[in-house]
């Protein structure tokens, strides 16, 4: 009996062996897949009135304390990227990344908005910048827009005005003019839902939504047809796509409703076989505008030609991705102003207590919600070929930075397993090459793989210990997952 239950422990010792080791065994990254680190103009350039550059109206909002910003802070300066990108091109090749993302401001390139009046100064940073990633190897994976409309569109109206879709294809066919012969990756808009929210939290939020869709397919079309026969690159959108996990098997229509207000309704139109708004929104939308006195929805319709126009109008399937909420219906919780976009979608959200809380209230490390998010990306839209833009974890700053490695590690791991089981996820961009100013949460919030020293005159980049772990992952192609 005793040498029986010998035997028997020291199976159970062998197999916590062979199971701990397997779980600590490298597992290989995919041939093909690309890696690299992302940042956006006004995140990072400064500069922001050098050498002909008009405002935008993120200058004039921060500049003027329109915005909540926590530290009071703007980005006049930010990480002076203007002047320091030689600096930013020696941490990308340090880290040995395949591409860096970032965007072209526009009013730097057109500070007058008429593609015949270019500015050369804003021309020349950018050859530069790309020139000198080029040299090296680093491939540019340009965003035409990361938010910084020029101010003088604002005043007109910005994303709400139709002629949005004409000034925003001007700019980009500008863009593929100046650069396309070294740029093979394009993003046409960075997060329209966010950047609509934000602007116009109202019912103009849909018209706003709608011009972007419309901007967007045009800038497609203008590069594929003019551009691609003989650049031969790539042209999609950024999303962003939280994953919303409903609380209860009869939450799934909150869930569902959760993800097409924030991303379906650019999937829909983009990436669907029948294009259009998800046709859940429409009715409820429909039905609200009716119950609020208005005349017609306040979704504005899609003609069939505006279906066929934007279906299919993106190479990649490209996503930001930080964090899952746990989403559920409540009529008698919902206390949104009336009217707004959260009162229309009608839904409560948190975030589960489990999750390793990052400084920014964005991010709570969910990596199960990216592995779930992946799936239903490849499960619902016939597994497209994925982009992931933005992945990444905030701090309030130090260099031995543990739980932005968890983050990104357990997020590479669940990235793993959606591949494993036939995700196509072409490439993966770390959210961000280095601190830089944090829209409402200024240079608090930090989400750099390099920190910047904001206090020293030269804005000092220093790589945290994520750098040298992310360094490992590119040089090795493996990634340690288990416990
Ligand atoms: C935006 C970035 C931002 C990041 C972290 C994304 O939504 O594209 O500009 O810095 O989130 O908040």
């Amino acid at each position: 009996m005793e040498k029986n239950y010998n035997k028997y422990l020291i199976s159970i010792c062998i197999l916590s062996f062979v199971y701990a080791s397997a779980q600590d065994l490298p597992r290989k990254i995919p041939k093909g897949l690309i890696f690299g680190a992302a940042t956006s103009s006004y995140q990072v350039e400064g500069a922001w009135d050098a050498d002909g550059k008009t405002q935008s109206i993120l200058d004039y909002l921060y500049q003027n304390s329109l915005e909540q910003i926590t530290d009071g802070s703007n980005g006049n300066v930010a990480t002076n990227s203007y002047y320091l990108y030689e600096r930013d091109v020696e941490m990308m090749r340090e880290l040995g990344l395949d591409f860096y993302r970032f965007s072209l401001s526009w009013p730097r390139l057109l500070p007058y908005n008429y593609s015949e009046r270019i500015n050369p100064a804003g021309v020349n940073y950018y050859n530069n910048l790309m020139d000198e990633m080029l040299k090296y190897g680093i491939e540019p994976v340009v965003t035409l827009y990361h938010w910084d409309l020029p101010l003088e569109l604002a005043q007109q109206g910005g994303w709400t005005n139709p002629q949005i879709v004409d000034w925003f294809s001007d700019f980009a066919r500008t863009a593929f003019e100046l650069f396309g012969d070294r740029v093979k990756y394009w993003i046409t808009l960075n997060e329209p839902q966010v950047f609509c929210y934000y602007r116009h939290p109202g019912d103009d939020i849909y018209k706003c939504m709608k011009n972007s869709l419309l901007a967007h397919a045009k800038a497609y079309h203008i590069y594929d047809e003019e551009f691609r026969p003989t650049h031969n690159g790539a042209i999609f959108i950024s999303l962003s796509t939280e994953f919303y996990e409903p609380v209860n098997s009869q939450d799934a229509e909150a869930a569902e409703d959760a993800t097409n207000y924030h991303w379906g309704v650019f999937t829909n139109p983009i990436f669907s076989k029948d294009g259009d708004f998800p046709a859940s929104m429409k009715e409820k939308l429909a039905a609200k505008s009716a119950k609020q006195g208005l005349s017609s929805s306040k979704l504005p319709d899609m003609s069939p030609e505006e279906i066929d126009f934007i279906k299919g109008t993106s190479d990649f399937f490209g996503i930001n991705h930080y964090t899952t909420k746990y989403v559920y219906r409540n009529e008698s919780e919902n206390d949104y102003e009336v009217p707004s976009f959260y009162d229309d979608l009608g839904v409560q959200m948190y975030q589960p207590d489990s999750c390793q809380i990052g400084y920014s209230y964005l991010v709570c490390s969910v990596p199960w919600g990216f592995y779930k998010l992946l799936t239903k990306i490849r499960e619902e839209f016939d597994n497209p070929p994925i982009f992931i833009t933005e992945n990444g974890f905030s701090t309030h700053g130090g260099l031995d930075d543990q739980d932005r490695i968890e983050y990104y590690k357990t997020y590479l791991c669940a990235m793993l397993d959606a591949i494993d089981e036939g995700s196509d996820v072409r490439a993966y961009t770390a959210w961000s090459l280095m601190d830089n100013f944090e829209w409402a949460r200024g240079y608090i919030d930090r989400f750099g793989l390099y920190e910047v020293d904001y206090e020293s005159e030269e804005l000092t980049r220093t790589p945290r210990a994520s750098a040298f772990m992310y360094q490992n992952v590119l040089r090795t192609r493996s990634i340690i997952c288990g416990t």
